[in-house]
């Protein structure tokens, strides 16, 4: 991939596992400098190790769950390498409760996390783009950011909101030259449902088989780099495959995914 990442300073979070961690390893080999966030220090350690240089590499613990203490995360993340161009929002949680069982903490849990998270940090690093005349959000949604099917109430909810936040965000700075990806993935063959919230909270700890037959990470990443490197809106990023054509239903035939969306109940 040329060398648009070259030099780039890149601020990933959830870069412990999953989409962030495969982003961190094809980032660094395209000669990005990383930051890398998320909760478990030696795991992003596991992460900087596994990256083709990790002399280039900084991290930065932190928790998504804890919104209003994050904004200070922010000068540390710009002390790292002096500034920053791209900023991957990734870390997150799922869920698979239906509606009916699900207590209200776990819709603000995830608010908070997948979505409120993600507006604190972008507002404490906006002031740095606007001087800089320059930056790039990019945002991991989902699919279940623009459809909406049975057991994901709440990570839906949190997703969908982040599309109006940034779609908003988008418009706003376009003429300070910062740009907003939005990732609308697909299933992608990640730990993500092992840790995904239930009715109360608890994760649900066991594998989904549309995770596991997903699109891998590392192929993923790729994806995700096109789609920054073109300054794509909303990419869909996973195989040609149901989440696919759900998309383009919603947006051509809405009737006809609302009819569908009650058999779609997440395996
Ligand atoms: N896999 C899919 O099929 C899929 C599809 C659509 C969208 N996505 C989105 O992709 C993103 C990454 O998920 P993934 O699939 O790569 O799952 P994953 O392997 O479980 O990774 C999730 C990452 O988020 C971090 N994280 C979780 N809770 C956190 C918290 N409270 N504070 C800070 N970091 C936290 C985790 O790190 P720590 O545990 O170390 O904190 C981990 O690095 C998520 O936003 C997810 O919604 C995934």
């Amino acid at each position: 991939m040329d060398n648009y990442f070259n030099n780039k300073v890149i601020w990933i979070t959830g870069a412990s596992s999953g989409i962030g961690e495969a982003l961190a390893y094809a980032m660094s080999a395209s000669g990005a400098k990383l930051i890398l966030s998320s909760r478990r220090l030696p795991e992003l350690e596991r992460v900087k190790q596994g990256c083709k240089v990790p002399e280039q590499v900084q991290l930065l613990p932190l928790d998504l769950s804890y919104a209003d203490l994050l904004e200070g995360m922010v000068a540390e993340a710009i002390k790292c390498f002096g500034g920053i161009d791209i900023m991957v929002h990734n870390g997150g949680v799922t869920q698979r409760s239906l509606v009916i069982e699900t207590e209200i903490e776990v819709h603000r849990r995830l608010m908070e996390l997948d979505y409120f998270s993600y507006v604190v940090l972008t507002r404490a690093l906006l002031p740095h783009f606007i001087a800089r005349k320059a930056g790039h959000f990019v945002i991991t949604s989902s699919v279940m950011g623009k459809i909406g099917t049975p057991m994901r109430s709440a990570y839906a909810a949190a997703k969908h909101a982040l599309h109006g936040f940034f779609d908003c965000l988008r418009a706003e700075v376009a003429a300070n030259n910062i740009k907003v990806t939005i990732l609308t993935p697909g299933y992608i063959r990640t730990n993500i449902s092992l840790y995904a919230v239930t009715n109360n909270a608890y994760g649900l700890g066991k594998p989904s088989e549309n995770i596991e037959n997903g699109l891998p990470a590392d192929r993923a990443a790729k994806q995700i780099m096109k789609a920054i490197k073109r300054g794509s809106f909303e990419p869909y990023i996973g195989k040609f495959s149901g989440e696919r054509i759900a998309l383009w239903l919603t947006r051509l035939a809405p009737g006809v995914f609302t009819r569908i969306a009650p058999k779609l109940i997440p395996k």
